[in-house]
């Protein structure tokens, strides 16, 4: 069993792209099982950066297979376009496939997306979405009038297919939003061309995976997003639309959980999140912006500030427990530095005076709500340079022992710095 998970264990932006690098150095076959170009992490690797969208990060290592998995959205223009890039840095793409189960975004799908955005906003319950069109493709795929990959790529079926769900969708950009129809001719035009080029990367990448898997080679499977934006396990309806949990690996890539030998969680050692949705820990002053500057968060699209906040242990266990984490990994503790105190919820005062220490599965319950803390010193200590436990400060082992502790699973490694080599392995 040599699989390895690697995902968000709180609202994403972790900084997985580290630790998803380090050990798709180690890998045979790296697998990306859901989302699409709305995740996705910059490599730094012999002085270049690569910004992977929906490549999985295997692809800088030449020998390694890099499989995007049937549960991932494909953009065929997106896609195209971080092929291209990656030729002109003289990265070969002859170890790429592509799921034929994959379900592709298409133009209606985008217009979708900020259509439907602009409708929530008038009442104020716009989820915040990328806009790229990821939510009206799986919603497509639920109701089964999705363009699946080997369609796109069948040149006897493209046309069919793409004119089919074309007049289907405009139906509804015009009828509901009165909205303006897609040009289907212009589409078919269009796409025609990278159906053409996406052809060779298609393939039945679960029988490749499983090939592997039986193998007993390395498979990495690389989350995206985060733990608390799973569809069905987050926080509902602030959520992505697929499951980033260790389950959706599975699913998302066609292989069962048996191939899974092990769940990573990666942790920030505060947290963050983007957009809207319950966020009980964060931090609305000073300590908030001190945070934020200090890990820099702010979106790397939109340079948006991410909303900051004290670790939450409640939201962690929570994690442990939906993926059946067997490793956890707290990230980004070098940005605590600074501050007096370090706090830590373990518990939520309700509105209604309860104190719970499991998270609501109706987070209407955290409206609200009163996080109950527990308190560690901080240092002062640059840490950067630290490369084992035993060089850490005294109060930063002790916190990282207390957090093992509050969120029961073991932390195997730590992250100190935005680098490659800024991590620490526990033994
Ligand atoms: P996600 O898949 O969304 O988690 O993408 P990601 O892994 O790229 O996360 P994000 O977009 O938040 O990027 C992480 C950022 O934090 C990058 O700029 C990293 O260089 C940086 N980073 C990662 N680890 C550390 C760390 O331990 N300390 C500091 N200071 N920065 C880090």
């Amino acid at each position: 069993m040599p699989g390895k998970v690697i995902l968000g264990a709180q609202w994403g932006d972790e900084g997985k792209g580290k630790f998803i690098d380090i050990f798709a150095g180690r890998a045979d076959l790296v697998v990306r099982s859901q989302g699409g170009n709305n995740a996705g992490h910059t490599v730094v690797a012999g002085g270049e950066k690569y910004k992977l969208q929906l490549i999985p990060s295997g692809i800088l290592y030449p020998a390694c297979v890099n499989v995007i998995g049937p549960g991932v959205v494909v953009n065929p223009k997106a896609v195209l376009g971080e092929i291209d890039g990656l030729h002109e840095k003289g990265v070969s793409t002859d170890k790429l496939f592509i799921d034929a189960r994959c379900h592709c975004i298409l133009p209606w799908h985008l217009e979708l997306d900020a259509l439907s955005e602009a409708e929530k906003a008038k009442d104020g319950t716009a989820i915040g979405t990328t806009k790229k069109g990821i939510g009206p493709t799986y919603m497509d795929k639920s109701e089964r009038s999705g363009v699946r990959m080997h369609d796109f790529v069948d040149p006897d079926r493209f046309e069919t297919v793409v004119r089919e769900a074309c007049a289907y969708k405009n139906r509804v950009i015009t009828g509901v939003y009165g909205g303006e129809p897609i040009d289907a001719d212009a589409v078919v035009a269009e796409y025609r061309a990278y159906a053409e080029r996406l052809r060779p990367y298609v393939t039945d990448t679960s029988l490749l995976t499983w090939e592997a898997v039986q193998a007993g080679k390395e498979v990495l499977f690389e989350g995206a997003q985060g733990t608390l934006l799973d569809l069905d396990m987050g926080t509902y309806p602030f959520v992505t639309s697929s499951h980033p949990v260790a389950g959706g690996c599975c699913i998302g890539s066609g292989v069962g959980p048996t191939a899974v030998r092990s769940i990573m969680g990666i942790f920030k050692s505060y947290t963050t999140r983007v957009g809207e949705g319950p966020f009980p820990t964060e931090l609305f002053d000073d300590t908030g912006d001190y945070i934020r500057n200090a890990g820099g968060e702010f979106g790397t699209v939109t340079g948006r500030p991410r909303r900051t906040g004290w670790f939450d242990a409640v939201v962690a266990r929570y994690a442990v427990r939906v993926n059946g984490m067997t490793e956890a990994v707290i990230n980004k503790i070098d940005p605590l530095r600074g501050l007096p105190k370090l706090k830590v919820c373990v518990a939520y005062r309700l509105k209604n005076g309860e104190t719970v220490t499991e998270l609501p599965a109706n987070f209407l319950a955290l409206d609200g709500c009163e996080p109950v803390y527990e308190e560690f010193d901080g240092f002062d200590e640059d840490i950067t340079d630290c490369r084992s436990f035993a060089e850490l400060p005294q109060t930063v082992q002790s916190y990282i022992r207390e957090l093992e502790r509050l969120i029961g699973c073991p932390i195997t490694m730590l992250g100190v710095g935005p680098a490659r080599d800024q991590v620490i392995e526990l033994a």
